[in-house]
């Protein structure tokens, strides 16, 4: 690929047109490829292109960990199943995930305990597929970066960036490499994606997890992934959203009494964080309108019964860090 990053004669038309070409240079006519989706921009971007350079030869693996906000497992089985013309696989996972979370506090014990079943749950499906020859990924460019690898081709064989591992023996497409962030976003928009995937902040890739502290259970996410969408909701029905560079809720792992039907109650606190940040090297705590705050609150505790208070975040980074995990 002729773009030097940070030259102004790149158009995200030019940039597909190019990478389809140099896609169906390297899959032969029968080959098929696999990708992996997770619901975030990058691999979205690439399963649209990869549709667009292969069609049916594409099929795309959702593995849903059940670690997801509320409403995005379904967004994203809706979003791909109607517009890819390949298979569309989604995995329910979400058992075996909190089966291997069982009794882990340590959040780098989850982060690894998610990335490897991650890849058991891929590499036995993808392996089943038989007969595939490539695995498309999203690394972009600051992954490469980040990796310490040179250069940038835009199609690399068996040279993995993070994500899955080579022994999976999938000749890897990653079409991304040499794109930023917001070049990225240009394409899939230039690809017909949906904003709202486009638009997403950004998420840890072990999910929810590592919002709730100390043990994850399906109890403890379902409180959650609800007080989480009230927060949402009321965020971007107040149209700040698009200032924030994140905003989520944690579950905090702590009980404190509160009242309820005229009875003392222990029950979760439920922390609310909103930062606003460059690039999330250091962040600073949202100065959100008290009345939205009220609001949130309100309606977390009105409508989630067990939860007995709301408390907000106000430590910028440093010394704190966006997530509590
Ligand atoms: P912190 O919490 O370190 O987060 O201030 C900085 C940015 O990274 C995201 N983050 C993660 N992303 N896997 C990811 O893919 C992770 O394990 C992870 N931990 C933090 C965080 O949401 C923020 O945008």
């Amino acid at each position: 690929m002729d773009k030097t990053i940070g030259s102004n004669n790149w158009t995200p038309r030019e940039f597909i047109e190019q990478a389809v070409e140099q896609i169906r240079g390297v899959v032969g006519p029968e080959q098929r490829v696999v990708c992996a989706l997770s619901g975030g921009v990058d691999s979205s971007v690439v399963a649209f292109l990869l549709d667009r350079a292969v069609g049916e030869r594409l099929i795309s693996i959702f593995v849903d960990h059940g670690l997801l906000r509320k409403g995005e497992a379904e967004q994203v089985a809706g979003v791909f199943s109607s517009h890819l013309k390949g298979e569309f696989i989604q995995v329910d996972a979400r058992e075996l995930f909190l089966e291997r979370l069982k009794e882990v506090t340590d959040p780098e014990q989850k982060r690894r305990i998610i990335g490897s079943t991650f890849i058991d749950v891929f590499k036995e499906k993808a392996l089943s597929l038989g007969n595939v020859a490539f695995l498309a990924q999203g690394t972009i460019y600051p992954d490469v970066i980040e990796s310490g690898s040179g250069g940038a081709a835009v199609i690399k064989s068996h040279h993995n960036v993070g994500g899955l591992p080579a022994e999976l023996g999938f000749e890897l497409i990653e079409p991304l490499r040499e794109l930023y962030k917001d070049e990225v976003r240009l394409v899939g928009r230039e690809l017909g994606l949906p904003e709202a995937i486009l638009n997403r902040q950004p998420f840890p890739g072990p999910g929810l997890a590592v919002r709730v502290i100390g043990e994850v259970t399906a109890e403890k996410l379902s409180i959650l992934r609800e007080a989480d969408a009230i927060f949402r909701e009321e965020v971007e029905k107040a149209d700040l959203a698009g200032e924030l560079w994140q905003f989520f809720a944690i579950y905090s792992g702590v009980s404190a009494v509160g009242m309820k039907e005229n009875e003392r109650h222990y029950g979760p606190v439920i922390v609310l964080r909103a930062v606003v940040s460059e690039n999330a090297m250091t962040a600073d705590w949202a100065r959100l309108p008290f009345e939205l705050l009220a609001r949130v609150s309100n309606r977390i505790t009105g409508e989630i019964p067990d939860v007995s208070r709301v408390v907000y975040d106000i430590t910028p980074k440093p010394p704190g860090t966006i997530e509590w995990e």
